[in-house]
């Protein structure tokens, strides 16, 4: 039975699955069953920061493997309490804390749950709770219960009603919508600084800035989602800060590039007082409010410090800026027919299609069929919506590789 014949009985069938499967991989490479290599975009979809088995995530994973894998959350371990550390010291700098889940959508829900919490405390005139969170219009916060909730796309909620109730989507950088958007039961706003599955949308400095101002006027909680940005890959250590850097957000929730490949995902409240008593809004998560069986275990984080150790040391923020721009400005200059428009942040990178170029066959998008074509000339990369493909290279990236790769777009985006 082949691997395909094997999912097809047991896998449940999820995913749209690209006909291609993967068995090694070292750096940007990756190899498939019959030997071919590939040169991979795409990297789990923004997870892997480093590339595939770095040498020193897999010395990391090795040697905690061996020392310890798991222990429940009742007891300390110290690489969960040293990757705290590098995170708040060295990437986050601003006082907080920080829970540590398996994924993005958990860390949302941890995000969501902390916000009721935060409603309880500043309630509405009646004495009800406030628990409305606003969200984006084409955002991705994730496929749990809460996180789809949150997720201002109907194609994702669609089939599972009732949602959860609690959430209302604006439209995504508009500030003339923001007026009159907080209602008494509002308690926050939840965003990404730049929408990946949604298309690759970069929030404007004066839109995070109107939030900001919003937030201070109504005791509201700003949180950003930095699932897919944060870490690195947008240029600085938090997407954000390369937006509009001088914004001290109340909560933060991560995942994918964090941990270089491991699941594992967070959420950061800040310590700043949220009463004349000086009770910091982290701690209205205490004892019991909220856990994780796996969250933060000795193997997850291990590989997760030396990732953002490796990002930091390095300064890959850097490299992704510098090839980020390297990759736009070779694209731009083809000036093709196909080619709308480039958006993004570093290597959190998206290419507008224009679709009434492409002929699309049943249940294909522009994207997917670009994807399709360049995967079959040995790049991989990964839609964001319909018409947008999206290059996700890892942060240390080389000149050669992105090199490689634009030979193989301009081959492929010429075509239409
Ligand atoms: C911005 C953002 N938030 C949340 C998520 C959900 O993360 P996960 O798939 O790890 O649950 C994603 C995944 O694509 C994402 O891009």
């Amino acid at each position: 039975m082949t691997t395909t014949e094997r999912f097809d009985k047991h896998v449940m069938g999820t995913y749209g699955r690209f006909p291609l499967t993967l068995v090694e991989g070292q750096g940007t490479r990756v190899r498939d069953d019959a030997g071919r290599e590939y040169l991979d975009f795409c990297m789990g979809i923004a997870v892997c920061s480093l590339g595939h088995c770095h040498p020193r995530m897999v010395a990391a994973i090795r040697e905690q493997a061996g020392k310890l894998i798991h222990v429940s959350n009742l007891y300390y371990t110290d690489s969960q309490g040293l990757l705290a550390e590098e995170m708040n010291l060295h990437h986050i700098g601003l006082p907080g804390k920080i829970f540590f889940s398996n994924s993005g959508a958990e860390a949302n829900d941890g995000l969501i749950k902390s916000a009721r919490r935060y409603g309880h405390l500043k309630f509405q005139a009646d004495g009800k709770p406030r628990f409305e969170v606003i969200t984006f219009q084409q955002s991705f916060h994730g496929r749990t219960l809460g996180s789809m909730a949150a997720t201002g796309q109907a194609k994702i909620q669609q089939g599972f009603d009732p949602m959860l109730p609690g959430f209302r989507y604006l439209p995504y950088n508009d500030i003339a919508s923001l007026e009159n958007a907080v209602r008494d039961e509002t308690v926050g706003f939840l965003l990404e600084p730049v929408q990946g599955e949604g298309g690759i949308h970069v929030a404007s400095a004066e839109f995070l800035r109107a939030l900001d101002a919003l937030r201070k006027k109504h005791d509201l909680l700003l949180m950003f989602d930095e699932v897919q940005a944060g870490f690195g890959r947008c240029g600085e250590a938090m997407a954000w800060r390369a937006i509009a850097p001088e914004i001290e957000p109340d909560g933060i929730s991560w995942a994918k590039g964090m941990g270089g490949g491991v699941p594992i995902g967070s959420f950061w409240l800040s310590d700043r007082a949220v009463d004349d008593k000086g009770t910091k809004l982290s701690s209205l998560m205490g004892p019991g409010s909220h856990g994780s069986t796996y969250g933060g275990n000795p193997l997850v984080c291990a590989a997760a410090l030396e990732t953002l150790k490796e990002i930091r040391e390095k300064n890959l923020a850097a490299n992704a800026i510098r090839q980020g721009a390297r990759l736009r400005a070779a694209i731009e200059s083809w000036k093709l027919p196909l080619v709308t428009e480039i958006r993004g942040l570093g290597l959190l990178f998206g290419i507008g299609l224009n679709s009434a170029r492409i002929a699309m066959g049943e249940g294909e998008t522009p994207a997917l069929k670009i994807v399709k074509s360049l995967i079959s000339k040995g790049l991989i990369t990964v839609p964001a919506g319909p018409d947008t493909i999206r290059l996700l290279p890892p942060l240390n990236v080389t000149d050669a590789e992105i090199d490689e790769a634009l030979a193989i777009l301009k081959d492929t985006l010429s075509e239409y």
